[in-house]
């Protein structure tokens, strides 16, 4: 089964893996559970993935000991597999270099520098924020492209942060949600395709929405059910009208 797989197609692969997912607008496919576990090999081996776009956990316990981030009082939940980079060395080895993927961009490459080959390709996020705020200014993007290093200029604080909010009408829920808006230029950097995006770390699911507003296919991943929900009624604030099927098996 390949590129163009149709939303009955996809819930009989689904149904070998006996999992719980959903189905949505019948292009994207929002899986909850590990994007590591062996149960997803064979039906991530039948769907034609083009590109990874993710943002794995750091491996560097991100937030503060009372689950803030900076100076922020907002309180989240500590990010699932944030103890070590090992999370992420696997999902290099078995979801990108093993299924031959040949397009990737990963967030937070800075931490994951070690365990990943030299390239030439690197996008800084500059957040267009001054100096002295209580987080990073850029944020580094590893990716496959063979470009000169780059930047892509996306403002995203304080009142950057609410107009992004706005324009796509959601509140941040997660303590490293990417903005919609910034993943959308990502995406649009990749070679067009009628294939699938594969992000195994999906937390808000804001690539999947991403995706949607660049027409591209996407699997996404999430271990979190509470960010699994959350991430559908960010999908549906955007998509009232979409479809989202939910297969329990
Ligand atoms: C850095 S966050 C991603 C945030 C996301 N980019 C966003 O915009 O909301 C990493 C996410 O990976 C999830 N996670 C951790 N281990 C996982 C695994 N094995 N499979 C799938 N998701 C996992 C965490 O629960 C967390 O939500």
């Amino acid at each position: 089964m390949k590129a163009g797989v149709k939303s009955m197609e996809m819930e009989q692969l689904f149904k070998k893996s006996e999992r719980k997912a959903y189905i949505v607008n019948g292009k994207h496919l929002l899986i909850h559970g590990s994007s590591m576990d062996s149960y997803y090999d064979t039906l991530l081996s039948n769907i034609k993935i083009s590109a990874v776009v993710t943002d794995p956990p750091y491996g560097i316990n991100l937030l503060s000991s009372k689950n803030t981030l900076g100076r922020s009082k907002t309180v989240y939940k500590p990010v699932h597999g944030d103890t070590n980079t090992e999370l992420f060395k696997m999902f290099y080895e078995k979801r990108i270099v093993s299924m031959g993927i040949n397009n990737y961009a990963i967030f937070g490459g800075n931490y994951f520098a070690p365990i990943l080959p030299s390239a030439k390709g690197w996008i800084a996020w500059d957040k267009k924020v001054n100096a002295g705020m209580s987080f990073s200014r850029t944020e580094l993007i590893y990716t496959s492209f063979h470009k000169k290093t780059d930047i892509i200029e996306y403002r995203y604080a304080g009142a950057a942060v609410e107009r992004e909010e706005r324009e796509y009408g959601y509140k941040r829920f997660h303590p490293t949600q990417k903005p919609i808006g910034l993943l959308r230029r990502v995406i649009q950097l990749l070679p067009d395709t009628e294939d699938y995006i594969l992000d195994g770390f999906g937390g808000s699911a804001s690539l999947m929405c991403a995706a949607e507003y660049e027409g591209t296919k996407s699997i996404i991943f999430e271990v979190d059910e509470e960010y699994i929900n959350q991430g559908i009624s960010l999908y549906l604030s955007l998509f009232p009208s979409h479809e989202i099927k939910e297969i329990v098996f």
